[in-house]
């Protein structure tokens, strides 16, 4: 039944300005005339625009601007990323569901996304506060043949997307921030939280949670917040049509990890240089060992930050408290 009617919508979707008669529809989909009529019926409740005008059939004018499943698979153009996409209005926290799916075997490429999360988290277990709509929360199963110590490339790859994704749609420069922050205008506007489940030499899968804030006023934040964070809706002053930017998102990323998987972390490296965040700047580090200064150079290959120490000596961070 949700088969049909996703095909019902490919299908309406598939014939732009012109009317199919209920007739080719239920042909196409091998029901009755009936069950296209109730099909239809359901996506007008669930927010789409159809036209229906006698002898000639119907026609999709408008798909809705909240999410659902449907919604998000419409037109979706990646071959795994996303194909199999699970949508809830609220949930605890999207990294739960993915592990949850990723533990009974779902797919490579499944996502979850949801409106709300009531204990969403971020890097370090801190609270990512995600219990209110207008925001993108979501989260992605990945099954790569990777050493497991190479997965924090794939954080960096994830930043890489959405930052694309971002210039793409918007034409907004954002930068990305060491090691999965991107910031616009000096503050943050999206973070990527990688979870794994691995054996010494193996990963069982990962969990790339991306959280971006999108539609959101910005005082939706708490106090403290509120001075730290920023919005799309917030600097262009417009609602941005969340489904199109999921789906730019998820385009981007399947891109890159085929070519991560095929050609290595080196052309990744290079785009996420190009976009770092105070690169070739004095930052401070706090590490276990000593608080020092240092010239940021960029990042190894294993996700690792180079610094250039006030003796030339070129360094390598793996992590560090920095004041930027
Ligand atoms: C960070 O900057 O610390 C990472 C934030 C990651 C937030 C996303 S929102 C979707 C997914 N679900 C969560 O609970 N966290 C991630």
């Amino acid at each position: 039944m949700k088969k049909n009617k996703e095909r019902l919508i490919s299908l309406l979707a598939s014939s732009k300005n012109a009317y199919i008669s209920g007739e080719n529809l239920s042909e196409e989909l091998q029901v009755t005339r009936t069950s296209i009529w109730k099909y239809i019926k359901e996506l007008k409740e669930e927010g789409y625009e159809i036209e229906a005008i006698r002898k000639k059939g119907y026609m999709l004018k408008q798909i809705p601007l909240h999410l659902s499943e449907s919604v998000l698979k419409w037109d979706l153009k990646t071959a795994f990323i996303g194909q199999n996409i699970i949508y809830r209005p609220v949930l605890s926290s999207t990294q739960d569901m993915a592990h949850e799916l990723a533990r009974s075997g779902c797919e490579a490429g499944t996502l979850v996304i949801a409106d709300k999360q009531t204990s969403g988290r971020g890097r370090l277990n801190r609270e990512w506060e995600s219990n209110h709509s207008g925001g993108i929360w979501m989260s992605l199963v990945l099954r790569p043949e990777i050493a497991p110590n190479n997965a924090p490339q794939l954080t960096l790859l994830s930043a890489v997307a959405v930052s694309n994704a971002i210039e793409k749609l918007l034409a907004i420069d954002v930068q990305i921030k060491w090691p999965n922050d991107i910031f616009l205008h000096n503050k943050k506007l999206a973070g990527i939280l990688t979870e794994m489940q691995a054996e010494v030499d193996k990963i069982n899968y990962l969990v790339i949670g991306i959280g971006i804030n999108v539609n959101q006023q910005i005082e939706v934040f708490g106090e403290e917040l509120q001075s730290k964070v920023i919005s799309l809706k917030e600097l262009l002053d417009q609602e941005i049509d969340r489904k199109t930017f999921i789906h730019c998102i998820l385009e981007e990323f399947e891109l890159l990890y085929n070519d991560y998987l095929e050609n290595g972390f080196k052309p990744i490296q290079k785009s996420w240089v190009d976009k770092a965040y105070k690169i070739g700047e004095e930052i401070s580090l706090k590490t276990p060992k000593k608080n020092f200064k240092a010239i940021f150079e960029g990042i190894e290959h294993d996700g690792s930050l180079l610094v250039e120490n006030s003796n030339g000596d070129i360094e390598k961070i793996y992590s560090a408290e920095i004041d930027w």
